[in-house]
Order: C-alpha cells, then structure tokens, then sequence
C-alpha cells in the first residue's frame, strides 16, 4: 500500500458526540479535562501515523525513487488540506512549523517593520516573549471585567506607530472569544497588521482567513488531535513574499555559492531542513477526524458542556469561576482557601485530570489578583459524566479542606 492509499478517517456522523471510543488513551472511568493543554488522539491519527512510519516512510523533496515521490505527493496533499481546513487561498499560504510558538517567533523575528505590537493582557507566554526577545515595542490591551480582550480600549490605544497586534481568538485560560472581524478592522484603520494565536479555537471553531481578515494565524497540532512537533503559520501571501528567510539549511533554497545564496520561494524559504513528514501527514489526519465530525458540532457540544459545568460549580460554595459565560470549552476557577496544586492532586486521586497553574500567562495571573487557577477544559470525548465527576471532585476537595 502506498501512503497514498490510506484509508478515509471512518467516522460515523449518526452517533452522539461522545467520541470515547474513539480514543485508546482514554480509560474508563478516566475524566480527561485538560485539551486545552494538549488533546488526545483518536485512533485515525494514530493509525495515520503508524502508517507513514510503517509502510510508506521516505524522505520528501528529493528522493528520485517512487516511495520518496510518493511521500512528497502526501506531504504535500497535507499542506493543501490544512489551507482546506483554514479557508487559506492556496497551500503556499501555509507554512509547516514546529507549533503555534514557532510560528509567533517566526513573525516576530521576521516580519520586516519591527515597531510597536499591541498585545492584550491575556496572552500566552508564547504571543508575549517572542516579541520581547525580537525588540518590539510592547503595548497591552486590558480586558473586560468578564475576561475578554477590550476591543475599546484597543481602539483608543492604537496608533500609526502600531505595525502589529497580536490578540488570541480564544483565551487558554478564560475561553474567551475574540471579535476577531472588529480586532482586523482596528489594527488596518492604523495601518497595522493582525496576527491571530488560534491554539485554542482551532479545535473548537471552524476557521475562515478570508471572514476573519486577519494577517497572520497560528496553529498548533497536537491541540487539534493531531500530533505534536507540527504547527502551522497561514500568512497573506504578499506578506510571506516580503519576509526573509528566518533559518537557513537544505531544501530552503533556489541556488547556494560561497559567493552568493538565492531562496526558494514561500513556503518552502521558511522550511529550512527535512521536515516533520509524518506530523504533517498526522495532522491531515486530524483535520479528518475533526471535519468528519464538523466544527459547528465540536463548537455546540463543547459551548453546552461549559454550561453545565459553570452551572453546577456555581452551585459549589466557594468556587470562584472566572471568564465568560459563552467561553469556547474551558473553564478556570479557584476554590477559596485551598491551593489549585492541590485541587488538581486530590482531583487526580479521583480520575479526574486537570489543568492546574498559571498556564503559561502570568501576567494575566497577575491581572486576576491570583498565583495560578484550576481548569477544566473540554474536547470531543468529553460528556455530562465528567462534569460531575469534577463536581464530585470538587466537594471532596472542599470535605478535605474543611
Ligand atoms: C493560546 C495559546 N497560545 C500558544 C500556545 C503555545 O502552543 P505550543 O506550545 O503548542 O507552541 C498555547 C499552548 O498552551 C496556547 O494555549
């Protein structure tokens, strides 16, 4: 069989969106509630890959042999089917990256007018050190009192110095949603561009470049159900065209001498040595799985399990929850007096796996008045008997803390 053969992603669109089976490392009775750290993976894309090792493996770009032909042809149908999944204009708008940090430093290193970014105050480290290390001026947008990047205020902050903003569509923390339509226009009225770190709603909202307006978008697989070490950067083409190459090896280039280096165009300038093949052809497994299912399905289950968790951890004495009632599937909260470290341990001893710490954004830590929260957050496998596992979780945490 060639890489070519593989079978379609086999899902059954008739069943209910509790996608368990689907999913090895996932034992019964186990309450995964941390996809927003990192997702399972559906037996597809482990299949997927074990195929790419297993029966079809060469190298992409240069082999003269049919499996290396083969392989370059698979590689690049998955380059095609991300810009598919994205809504891109063609695949030379995707740039294959080790994962959303990546591609946050590739633009900030380099995209050619280096000034001022604006940067909201619930940014991941990954859309805040990048940034600082490559020497833009920083500015922060505050937020709403419910949590979301305030668009308002980033109209009053913007100016003709701006050249960049940087906002995420959903929060990793809140699971607030960015009006990314407004964020677009806001940025082109100064004449800046926008760049959109889509870790967390590429899993939970179907993707449109064209509807959002945006500049620049990053996505990181293994948050998507697919695997990790492969990202993604969709970049307008007249930008990528204007951005230098930012590391240099094989495969990156058009003609090398001592004398003089000539580069290959987007996108292979920005791939320099042999890429992730198999992270590639797993993430196009991934976007299978996801698609076969449908965004607007994941979005509305995922939207109704945040519900009914706010709901019953309101009804817990003491919780606090922080965020907006309509976050994209996750959930932060405190339990008054006792340390989210030990909310997430005695919740382990339950089956329970959450998210406990200041999920790399500190500052918005910071902004919150707190060290670090607990959060749950949801993916395709999730169902209700998870949230009353956390809930039950919960009362015990409160039991054993008096
Ligand atoms: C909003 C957001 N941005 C960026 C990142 C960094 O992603 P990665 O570590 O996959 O590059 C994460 C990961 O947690 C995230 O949630």
């Amino acid at each position: 069989m060639t890489v070519l053969d593989r079978p379609l992603t086999q899902v059954d669109s008739a069943r209910p969106l509790d996608r368990l089976s689907d999913f090895p490392a996932i034992p019964a009775g186990w309450s995964y509630l941390d996809t927003a750290a990192t997702s399972q993976k559906p037996q597809a894309v482990i299949d997927a890959i074990a195929r790419a090792y297993g029966e079809t493996y060469a190298t992409v770009h240069r082999g003269v042999y049919a499996r290396s032909a083969d392989m370059t042809i698979a590689y690049e149908a998955a380059r095609t089917r991300v810009a598919g999944f994205m809504g891109a204009g063609s695949a030379d708008e995707i740039v294959f990256v080790r994962g959303a940090t990546e591609g946050i430093n590739f633009v900030a290193h380099s995209y050619p007018d280096k000034r001022r970014v604006l940067l909201s105050q619930l940014e991941h480290h990954s859309n805040i050190v990048p940034w600082q290390l490559a020497g833009w001026q920083v500015d922060v947008c505050p937020l709403t009192s419910d949590g979301r990047i305030d668009l308002d205020a980033a109209a009053a902050m913007l100016t003709p110095e701006h050249s960049m903003v940087s906002f995420a569509h959903v929060s990793n923390v809140l699971g607030s949603v960015l009006d990314a339509r407004r964020a677009a226009e806001l940025a082109h009225a100064v004449g800046a561009k926008l760049l959109l770190d889509g870790c967390q709603s590429a899993p939970r909202i179907a993707l449109d470049m064209a509807a959002l307006d945006c500049d620049f978008y990053v996505v990181s697989g293994h948050k998507l159900y697919g695997p990790t070490g492969i990202g993604v950067l969709w970049g307008r083409p007249e930008l990528l065209d204007a951005m230098p190459p930012w590391q240099g090896g094989g495969a990156m280039i058009d003609r090398v001498s001592f004398e003089h280096t000539t580069y290959a165009p987007a996108p292979g300038r920005f791939e320099a040595g042999t890429p992730h093949i198999v992270g590639a052809l797993g993430l196009a497994a991934a976007i299978d799985y996801v698609e076969a299912i449908g965004l607007d399905a994941i979005h509305a289950h995922e939207t109704a399990l945040v519900g009914q968790a706010r709901e019953a951890l309101r009804g817990v004495n003491s919780v606090r929850l922080y965020g907006p009632e309509d976050a994209a599937g996750i959930v932060s909260f405190n339990v008054e007096g006792v340390h989210p470290h030990d909310v997430g341990t005695l919740l382990d001893e339950e089956q329970v796996a959450i998210r406990a710490g200041h999920h790399c954004c500190q500052p918005l830590m910071a902004y919150l008045g707190v060290d670090a929260t607990a959060r749950a957050s949801f993916g395709v496998y999730n169902s209700a008997a998870d949230i009353d596992a956390l809930v039950r979780g919960i009362e015990r945490v409160r039991k054993v803390f008096g």
